[in-house]
């Protein structure tokens, strides 16, 4: 530190030179609550930080002095952290903390309070290059240690360093320390770290955490902070083939088309032949344009804008790469799961996944098992609960460009966002494809929807009615049947008595069964509409999620939601089928509005009031709006 007091005093310049050139390391400390590990972010921060605010005053004084910007620097590295955080969409508790020594610089990830929380780690280590698990010498490895490795192997971690802390209250017994190095070694030996050092230390008193203890004479290995100095962690990435996964396309002009991005891997150069996935396009590089002027050249973490030498077509989320290693492109993948939501992992629901800078609709189709983090043996499960983490398969409503996580860890990592809230529901890693999306080409038939609609002379539409059991939903569909059919349209009707005692006869009313009940019936009406009738599904179908589904299954304008909204207590005063009853003695659970719920459409494209229009109106009402929206006008068109 007394190198760097003295280069601040006698030239400033040089100093901020330096600091600009260093490399820095990102870390994450991991450890339960009682572990030590706030004593040993402490310990670390104490001397380094401590002079580097100091520091940071006089460089302010003498940037000021000399016109300088200076102390920005390292602040933009900083917020450069944080913004990548952000863009991904997570927002969970993790504190960034920031320091410099004279070989390097570091960011710490640290998950305060919670630590139990999967999520806060797993987002913390997502973008870390070293993990230093702590471990307490009294208790050696717990299940939150191997936790911890776990998410730390599975998010690509490839340096471990095993803090054995708390070597003062054991007396630096080497027995101690040997017996965790050799247990956690056993234990990781299948995770894929490339090195795992193990170093005893008491961050209370400052043993090997920055200065060399005395007291464990028998250790040589290096000290936490000389470990973080020189460990290397770009070889882990060098090598890897060039990705500049599209940001957005620059078009000042009309003479001006570029491509902007981060470099996600690797290096490009002027002339590189280049091709495009998904689209699978080639080119040229004419140009690469940065902040600073053109080069010649780019590598992994660059800011850059591309131009190439024909005019293609790029958009957002497209993966630029080199000729002789593309990215693959999918639809449907394997994947590993971290959830970190309170609400369970539905399978069949849609959600949206955030890819390097893609967001799709994608939904998990199967879960195949969770994983046991305490023996890593796979567990049967049809869902995934706060913090657990598993395997499935995964489908995407459009091809993706991506890499497998295991070979890129920018454009092989997603997140799982719900589409009603915008809340991270879950974190991803891309294991492989199951299959390429460009050997799938949908059959082109000659007998198509128009076709088959043209021969009916109308146009296909799906009236879809929610509301509460005893509603009324299945009395006014059945009337607007009669009406349709009484006009000579061709329909069908999807209720609950003919699609529960059959198709989905397998299905409860769980959430999970409800969500899998209006998925089907989502995918069966959407082939309803294909045949070109007029369909009419009638389900509680309680959750916004499915009902959305169902409509972007279907082209603009054919989905035409029917809120049938009776209010609780009229459909229960009215009791039909006797089920409010049974359900208030408790005989039936899960009963929607009662104790299982029912999210009311938003936007609906009709209400039916029942305390104020009779069925018989309300199927007036209905068939009057299909005439005035064009439902019945084709062929005479
Ligand atoms: S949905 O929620 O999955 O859309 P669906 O419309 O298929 O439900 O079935 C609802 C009908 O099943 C109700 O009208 C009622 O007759 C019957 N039913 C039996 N148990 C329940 C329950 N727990 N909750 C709601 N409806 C139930």
């Amino acid at each position: 530190m007394a190198h760097l007091d003295d280069l601040i005093a006698k030239d400033i310049h040089a100093y901020l030179r330096a600091q600009e050139n260093k490399s820095y390391l990102r870390f994450i400390t991991c450890g339960s609550v009682d572990d030590g590990k706030s004593t040993l972010i402490g310990r670390l921060l104490y001397d380094s930080k401590l002079i580097y605010e100091d520091q940071l005053a006089s460089i302010e004084k003498d940037s000021k002095k000399s016109g300088t910007q200076g102390d920005k620097i390292d602040l933009a590295l900083l917020v450069d952290g944080l913004a990548a955080e952000r863009e991904q969409g997570i927002t969970i508790d993790v504190a960034y903390r920031f320091f410099s020594t004279d070989k390097r610089k570091f960011i710490v990830a640290d998950t305060p309070g919670h630590v139990q929380y999967t999520r806060n780690m797993a987002t913390g280590a997502s973008t870390a290059d070293v993990a230093v698990l702590l471990i307490d010498a009294r208790y050696g490895v717990q299940e939150q240690t191997r936790r911890h490795a776990f998410i730390a192997s599975i998010v690509g971690i490839k340096h471990v360093v095993v803090a054995v802390n708390k070597m003062d209250i054991v007396d630096f017994d080497q027995s101690v320390y040997n017996a965790i190095d050799v247990e956690f070694r056993e234990f990781a030996k299948d995770l894929g770290f490339l090195d795992i050092s193990c170093i005893p230390m008491s961050a209370l008193d400052g043993d090997n955490v920055i200065n060399r203890s005395e007291k464990a004479d028998w250790y040589n290995g290096p000290t936490l902070l000389g470990y973080l100095e020189t460990v290397d962690v770009d070889s882990a990435t060098m090598g890897n083939p060039f990705r500049l996964p599209v940001q957005w396309v620059n078009r000042p002009n009309l003479d001006f088309r570029g491509y902007s991005g981060t470099v996600a891997s690797g290096v490009v150069s002027v002339g590189d032949d280049i091709i495009v996935v998904p689209s699978g396009k080639r080119s040229k590089v004419k140009e690469i344009v940065t902040m600073d002027g053109n080069l010649e050249l780019a590598r992994e973490d660059m800011a850059i804008t591309l131009t190439l030498e024909d005019e293609i077509d790029i958009s957002r989320g497209d993966i630029i790469c080199k000729t002789d290693a593309p990215a693959e492109q999918a639809d449907q993948f394997q994947a590993h799961i971290i959830w970190m939501s309170e609400n369970r992992l539905f399978p069949g629901r849609q959600y949206l996944i955030k890819t390097a800078n893609k967001t799709v609709p994608a939904s998990i189709s199967k879960l195949k098992h969770r994983i046991d983090i305490n023996d890593f043996s796979e567990v049967a499960a049809n869902t995934l609960e706060l913090n657990e983490i598993g395997v499935a398969t995964l489908s995407t409503t459009a091809p993706i460009a991506f890499d497998s996580y295991n070979d890129n860890q920018t454009t092989g990592a997603f997140i799982i966002v719900d589409k009603q809230t915008n809340a991270t529901m879950g974190a991803g890693m891309l294991d492989f494809a199951l299959r390429r999306a460009k050997n799938v080409v949908w059959q082109e038939l000659d007998v198509n929807k128009a076709a088959r609609s043209s021969q009916k002379g109308q146009k296909p539409a799906l009236l879809w009615f929610t509301g509460l059991s005893g509603s009324g939903k299945s009395t006014i569909a059945n009337l607007v049947e009669k009406r349709l059919m009484d006009m000579g349209r061709h329909t069908y009707t999807l209720d609950g008595d003919n699609v529960r005692h059959g198709m989905n006869r397998d299905l409860n009313f769980s959430k999970a069964d409800r969500v899998e009940n209006i998925r089907r019936i989502g995918e069966m009406s959407k082939l309803m509409v294909d045949a070109g009738l007029i369909t009419i599904a009638s389900f509680i179908s309680p959750y916004r999620a499915e009902r959305d589904m169902a409509r972007e299954l279907l082209e603009a304008g054919e989905f035409i939601e029917i809120h049938v909204n009776t209010p609780l207590e009229v459909a229960e005063s009215r009791d039909v089928k006797g089920l409010y009853a049974r359900a208030r003695a408790g005989e039936i659970k899960n009963f929607t509005g009662i104790d299982s719920e029912y999210q009311a459409p938003e936007n609906p494209e009709i209400v039916i009031d029942t305390t104020k229009m009779s069925a018989e109106a309300a199927a007036d009402f209905i068939v009057d709006y299909l005439s005035d929206n064009g439902v019945f006008n084709v062929g005479e068109a």
